[in-house]
């Protein structure tokens, strides 16, 4: 069947184009404006002035890039108040006006988008195109959430019933939802769950990563520009400790997380314990998700396919490429083709638009990265790393690696950044290689690079993951096109962008009339 847009008048942003040399020379100048910026991240309500104030820091230099006003249990429980009153006139509004909210906000990001790349760059340390692509999805959820809001938020489904009486089939937000996001999508995971909560109806607390609060406070304050009131959507600066805060109140009545899979663990915990309403808990989180190459893939692409999800963004995407089982006969060309790429890797400072890899996040994941690696020396695994440029020895740059082992089996947990792990396998092997991979529980890439069509049919039948890349990188799901999310230790699902997901932050109500 021909594939169906479900919304044909929906469009995904085009961005801009950093190729094009007058888009670029009026980029830059935007960009330069914008760096002289100090922003600060508070509660959008502030119940009191005590909260905590802290320097937020740039990855790549430890330069202080703005600061954030942490809620305090006051602020919280102001916001909790506000949302939960503000609510019923927010579900009463109904899906066109909603809508017309969301488009707005939309444009307005749009609009932004050199500003949003700045922060990105200095308080994320995302390369320019990881800047773009973060901005593009960002609009992308809003535009595609509100045209659920349209479709599935306005008048009621009649349903069938005997002569004389009338079913009407409604859906209304669930209440307030908390939405908890993490750093490495800082405005696209940070907007998205909470445009879904409000397309459906709900009001919003929204707590961003501590590490990016001040791209989420400028998202923030553009949807209350767009019309979005303050007590519906409402920033809640803070660490762990301020998310935890708000899924043990029983006012919350859903959380969308998305982040580690501990993290989801404790929140499903903290659900749990609470006396009242049931809470619902959508969770993207973590994978440790492989690519599979046969002997009938073709190498180049191969190659770029395989350095693009494993080190693009720093490796810092829950999709990114962890382990790569190459079939033995071809195993030895295809390394010594990757091994040229990885050599080839431009790592630095990413204002650079020819840094192909910039900083991760912090020093304590730098840490984990190399603690990682370390052990896999001491465990005898032969290691391949890229020197470090001097220009990058004092920030919190990981030098991207390569490590051989066994099976993905011989790893214990997701390793969040640039390391590549190869194991070969034998032809004929590749129903042990899929048993493996499930065997992690974890299921949110996969990628194949084959011609044959059965060994596809096979890997497809047998591979438990939310999203399967054949013959192309498993990174940069496309809102509408590629849904995106996984399951066992993965996720709860529904998928981001995808059909299913606005309908998860809904309650459904059936009105029957005897006439
Ligand atoms: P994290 O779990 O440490 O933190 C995520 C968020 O949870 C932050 O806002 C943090 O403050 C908050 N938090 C921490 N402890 C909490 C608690 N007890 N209760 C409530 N909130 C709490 O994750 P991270 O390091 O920020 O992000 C990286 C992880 O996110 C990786 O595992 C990655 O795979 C995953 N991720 C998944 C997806 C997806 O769509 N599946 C997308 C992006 C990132
Ligand atoms: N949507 C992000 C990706 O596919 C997580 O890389």
């Amino acid at each position: 069947p021909l594939p169906i847009d479900i919304y044909p008048n929906r469009r995904n942003s085009m961005g801009v184009d950093l190729a094009h040399p007058p888009e670029m020379a009026e980029l830059r100048e935007k960009l330069a404006y914008w760096r002289q910026d100090h922003p600060v991240a508070r509660p959008t309500l502030m119940a009191d002035l005590e909260g905590e104030k802290i320097e937020v820091h740039a990855p790549q230099s430890g330069k202080v890039v703005g600061h954030q006003i942490m809620a305090t249990e006051r602020d919280l429980d102001l916001a909790m108040s506000r949302a939960v009153a503000a609510q019923p006139m927010w579900d009463a509004l109904g899906g066109q006006e909603r809508a017309a909210l969301l488009i707005k906000a939309s444009d307005l990001l749009e609009e932004n988008m050199p500003r949003f790349m700045d922060l990105c760059r200095r308080e994320a340390g995302k390369t320019m195109m990881d800047g773009v692509l973060e901005v593009r999805e960002a609009v992308d959820f809003l535009r595609y959430y509100a045209c659920e809001a349209r479709m599935l938020f306005g008048a009621p489904q009649p349903l069938p019933g005997p002569t004389g009486e009338q079913n009407l089939l409604r859906l209304h937000g669930r209440g307030v939802f908390a939405t908890i996001s993490p750093w490495n999508f800082p405005l696209a995971i940070f907007m998205g769950p909470a445009a879904a909560a409000l397309a459906a109806g709900n009001t919003v607390l929204a707590k961003p990563a501590e590490q990016t609060p001040l791209i989420a406070a400028l998202a923030i304050d553009l949807c209350h520009e767009a019309g979005i009131p303050k007590d519906v959507l409402q920033l809640v600066p803070g660490d762990g400790k301020v998310g935890a805060a708000l899924t043990s109140d029983p006012r919350i009545t859903g959380v969308a997380f998305t982040g580690s899979t501990n993290t989801a663990h404790a929140i499903n915990r903290s659900l749990a314990a609470r006396d009242g309403a049931i809470g619902t808990l959508i969770a993207e989180t973590g994978g440790m998700n492989a690519m599979i190459v046969d002997s009938s893939a073709l190498p180049e692409q191969v190659t770029r396919d395989v350095v693009a999800s494993a080190f693009q963004s720093a490796g810092q995407r829950c999709s990114a490429l962890r382990v790569l089982y190459l079939q033995e006969d071809v195993a030895d060309e295809m390394l010594e083709m990757i091994k040229g790429a990885f050599k080839a890797l431009v790592i630095g400072d990413p204002a650079n638009l020819e840094t192909d890899v910039g900083p991760v996040i912090d020093a304590e994941a730098r840490e984990k990265l190399q603690d990682h690696v370390a052990e896999m020396i001491e465990d005898g695994f032969p290691v391949w790393r890229r020197s470090m440029p001097t220009e990058c020895e004092h920030g919190n740059f990981f030098s991207p690696t390569i490590v051989e082992i066994g099976s993905i089996l011989d790893l214990d947990e997701e390793q969040f950044g640039p390391i590549l792990h190869i194991c070969r396998f034998p032809a004929g092997s590749m129903g042990k290689v899929l048993d493996d991979i499930n065997a992690t529980g974890y299921g949110l890439t996969l990628g194949l690079h084959s011609r044959i069509d059965e060994t596809r049919h096979f890997v497809e039948a047998r591979a438990k993951v939310g999203n399967f890349y054949v013959n192309r990188n498993q990174i940069g799901a496309v809102v509408g096109s590629q849904p995106f999310g996984g399951e066992g230790l993965s996720g709860t699902g529904p998928k981001a962008g995808g059909p299913h997901y606005v309908t998860r932050f809904a309650t459904e109500r059936v009105t029957t009339i005897d006439t």
